[in-house]
C-alpha cells in the first residue's frame, strides 16, 4: 500500500497523538460539493466545499449507508437514504433520523494532495486517487 506520507511532507504535518497522517488523494480527485470514499476500514470520506476540505467517517450513523454518496451544501452533508444531515466541521447530526454524530478527522492540503489524520486503529486498505 502506497498511502504513507512522504518524508518531505511529514515535517509540515502537526503530530496528533493517537493518529497517523495519510495521503488520502489528490485535491483534484474530490469534486466540489461532493464526497470521495477512502479505502480505509472503517470507511472515511473526504468532502470539499468552497475550497475547504473535510474528513468524516463515511457511514451514516442512522444505518449503514455511505455519506460520500450524499449531497453537500452549506457546510453539511445529507445522507441520501433517509435524508439525515450532518455538519461537515463537527460531524454533529443536524436532522433526524440520525441522532449520533459521525467522527471527524483533521485534514490538510499540501502541494495539491489531501492528507487526513486517522486514528491509528484505522486500517488503510488502498490509496484512493
Ligand atoms: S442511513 Fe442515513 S439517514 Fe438513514
Amino acid at each position: 500500500m502506497n498511502a504513507i506520507i512522504i518524508d518531505d511532507v511529514a515535517p509540515l504535518l502537526e503530530e496528533i497523538e493517537g493518529r497517523t497522517w495519510w495521503r488520502a488523494c489528490s485535491a483534484g480527485a474530490v469534486p466540489d460539493d461532493e464526497g470521495l470514499k477512502l479505502g480505509t476500514l472503517p470507511p472515511a470520506a473526504v468532502f470539499t466545499q468552497d475550497d475547504r476540505f473535510f474528513c468524516l467517517d463515511d457511514t451514516c450513523t442512522h444505518d449503514t449507508y455511505s455519506l460520500a454518496e450524499g449531497w453537500v451544501e452549506d457546510g453539511t452533508v445529507e445522507c441520501t437514504l433517509h435524508l439525515a444531515k450532518f455538519d461537515l466541521r463537527t460531524g454533529a447530526p443536524l436532522r433526524p433520523p440520525a441522532t449520533a454524530p459521525v467522527a471527524v478527522h483533521p485534514v490538510t492540503v499540501v502541494d495539491g494532495a489531501v492528507y487526513v489524520a486517522l486514528p491509528t486503529t484505522y486500517l488503510i486498505k488502498e490509496e484512493t486517487a
